[in-house]
């Protein structure tokens, strides 16, 4: 078995609460087991770079409370070439890195498969507000972008009854609908418009004059940014034209991506980060950390893509080919399920919100 004297840690793709604190915990794990750390700037570009310290168990200290990411992050096209690659491998050795925990999204664990096809070892954690990794229930960063949509919207709720107003709101997730159906349910919406679920400008309409007639004052649209961009802000003008409430527009964006990260998210990088350098040191690499009904386990990283390349309909010629028929019906399963419990939010907001 692969014995680490050096491991390292990178943050990379969009920063997400919680990132912080899955660092610490992987610094923190490693360290007690006598191997040194070295903290990797900036994602995959410091590791061409070579913009690297060594972490010590106090260069993590007063940070599992923090938003953001201290080590910093990066979209780094420059990796995906072979030139790139070779820098990075060179680096590692350079510096002696025997193994890397990468924090990110898929884009991070397709590079950090890359990095260990080419000899360097790696283990992936899921940081993504969006939560839009199929392979593991919770990603890190997601329960905290949540919350805050919720702290605004009820900001934005009080305004709407004074003025007996609508709202339509749009919140991040590139191409995924998490944030906004369980927001919604939260914050009491009258619709959600998500990419997953078919939608249509006349019953947001009817649901609000429905609503109006009954007294109604305040009224919630949720958007997730998924449907275009376009999408949101001409919803909120039909919505005005057609039921006569003056609505209002407002983007979220990176607002929800930056603050604290909540309770939940900490405890959640904290048992992701401990997990990950513990499988990396006991020489199981190339996979990804989930949350399977509540429990941490590693998952290959390899299936996590593909498993989700299928989820979103993107597969590839000759993807599948690598997978025994147990897999592929195993891939099946997990989207069936992933699919159930967005349906699930969906149709719990839809009943409960008028
Ligand atoms: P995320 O990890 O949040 O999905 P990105 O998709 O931007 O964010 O990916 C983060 C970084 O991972 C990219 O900037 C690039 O350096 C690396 N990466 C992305 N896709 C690949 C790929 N196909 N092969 C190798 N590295 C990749
Ligand atoms: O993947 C996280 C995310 O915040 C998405 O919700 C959003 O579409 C995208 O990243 C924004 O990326 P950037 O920070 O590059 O604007």
């Amino acid at each position: 078995m692969k014995t680490f004297k050096r491991i390292g840690v990178l943050t990379s793709g969009g920063d997400a609460p919680g990132m912080n604190a899955a660092a610490r915990a992987v610094a923190r794990v490693a360290l007690e087991r006598g191997i040194e750390v070295m903290g990797i700037y900036r994602g995959y570009s410091g590791l061409i770079s070579g913009d690297i310290k060594p972490l010590g168990p106090r260069d993590v200290s007063n940070i599992i409370n923090r938003g953001g990411t201290f080590l910093y992050s990066d979209r780094c096209p420059e990796f995906k070439t072979p030139e790139g690659m070779q820098q990075a491998i060179d680096t590692c050795h350079r510096f002696g890195i025997d193994g890397i925990v990468a924090l990110g999204g898929d884009g991070t664990f397709r590079g950090a498969t890359d990095l260990t096809a080419h000899g360097i070892p790696c283990v992936g954690v899921p940081c993504t507000i969006d939560n839009d990794i199929t392979s593991t229930e919770n990603t890190i960063g997601f329960d905290t972008a949540m919350n805050t949509v919720v702290e605004i919207i009820d900001k934005l709720r009080d305004t709407c009854e004074s003025h007996a107003r609508c709202n339509v709101v749009e919140v991040m997730g590139r191409g995924a609908g998490d944030i906004a159906l369980k927001t919604a349910i939260a914050s009491g919406a009258t619709a959600v418009v998500v990419p997953e679920f078919p939608y249509d400008d006349k019953s947001i309409c009817k649901k609000i004059k429905a609503g109006k007639e009954l007294g109604k004052r305040n009224f919630i649209v949720i958007v997730s940014e998924g449907v275009g961009s376009d999408y949101a802000p001409t919803l909120a003008k039909t919505i005005q034209a057609e039921t006569g409430v003056e609505t209002k527009f407002a983007r979220l964006a990176h607002i929800v991506r930056g603050g604290n990260p909540t309770l939940a998210d900490r405890v959640l990088a904290s048992r992701m980060g401990a997990f990950a350098a513990e499988e990396l040191l006991r020489g199981n690499s190339n996979v990804v950390v989930c949350e399977v009904n509540g429990k941490i386990v590693a998952k290959d990283i390899n299936y996590a893509l593909i498993l989700d390349r299928m989820y979103k309909g993107t597969l590839k010629d000759g993807d599948l080919d690598k997978f025994s028929a147990e897999d592929i019906e195993r891939m099946k399963a997990e989207i069936e399920v992933k699919k159930a419990t967005l349906l699930d939010l969906f149709a719990v907001g839809n009943k409960i919100n008028i």
